[in-house]
């Protein structure tokens, strides 16, 4: 599974984010709630040094609500990060982070300075959304210019905190192999460099093993099928999506899982947990890479 971040482009945003990062108080992070550890930048914990972290799962009304929580405590074991959660359309909470941001950085005489906040986080995570509801207006969307000429378009926030945009795309995480499916069924890769039906494979083995009452309720099976390739044959049975000479049409049936997937129609489901991290993690370790 091979997925292209251009090299060059990494470099460039590495270099831009190392050059201003220094001077930030804080760092908000906005991850993605159903997969908190894939959806991180590795850029985070290898330049932020001593500055304070705020994680934010944001989409929490899309993930398993009991998971979310396991997060929670999880990240919270790093020094000096919080983490929180978070969906769209709720500005007092959001409002709430700027409140903990000022708890996490008591020795900044905000009389004197404004507090300096970088927010980052990959593609299609909600930030804009956020900046957004911070700002309490659409702000413009990051673009391409390079940081440095961005951070004299830092947004003005309540409380005298000013919020610097981070350059570009960032990347996500793309190893355990595992992150970039998780990655890819959220949306956050776009389906085309990955292979479709295999993604939709992996959601299908993945909802079976972690959420089987889900899959029987959504999808009407008396029985649940054996794996996944039986459960989107099912599917294909079901709602009679056949190709030419009564093949079942999986490409079909991967839209459908992965859309209602999306969509949060088979319900609140998170695609990783702390535990499950914690053991690809090992096994990558194990098999020395
Ligand atoms: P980005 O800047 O990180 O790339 O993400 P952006 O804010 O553009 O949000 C990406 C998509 O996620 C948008 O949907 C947005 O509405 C949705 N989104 C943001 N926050 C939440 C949340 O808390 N819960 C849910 N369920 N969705 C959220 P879109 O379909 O791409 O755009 P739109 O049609 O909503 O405008």
């Amino acid at each position: 599974m091979a997925i292209n971040w251009f090299p060059g482009h990494m470099h460039k945003a590495r270099k831009e984010i190392k050059k201003v990062m220094p001077q930030m108080d804080l760092i908000i992070e906005v991850l993605d709630a159903r997969i908190p550890f894939s959806s991180e930048n590795p850029l985070v914990p290898a330049l932020r040094g001593d500055t304070p972290l705020i994680k934010v799962l944001n989409k929490r009304d899309l993930a398993d609500p009991e998971v979310t929580s396991q997060w929670q405590t999880w990240l919270e074991k790093e020094r000096g990060v919080r983490a929180v959660t978070l969906t769209h359309n709720q500005r007092n909470e959001a409002l709430d982070i700027l409140k903990l941001a000022e708890a996490m950085t008591p020795t900044h005489d905000r009389q004197k300075s404004a507090l300096r906040v970088m927010i980052l986080g990959i593609p299609n995570v909600g930030k804009s959304t956020l900046i957004n509801t911070l700002a309490g207006r659409p702000a413009a969307k990051t673009g391409n210019e390079p940081a440095v000429t961005r951070a004299q378009q830092a947004i003005k926030l309540p409380h005298n905190i000013l919020l610097y945009d981070t350059p570009g795309f960032l990347w996500p995480k793309l190893s355990p192999e595992a992150c970039g499916y998780r990655l890819a069924i959220t949306g956050a890769i776009r389906s085309a460099v990955l292979d479709f039906e295999d993604v939709a494979l992996f959601e299908a083995d993945f909802l079976l093993a972690a959420y089987p009452k889900l899959v029987k309720a959504r999808y009407g099976f008396e029985e649940l099928p054996r794996d996944g390739l039986a459960l989107m044959d099912g599917i294909a049975a079901k709602r009679r999506f056949f190709s030419r000479g009564g093949v079942p049409d999986l490409h079909k049936v991967s839209e459908v899982l992965l859309n209602e997937f999306r969509a949060g129609t088979l319900g609140r489901i998170s695609l990783e947990t702390p535990e499950m991290v914690e053991r690809e993690r090992r096994e990558l370790e194990e098999a020395g890479e």
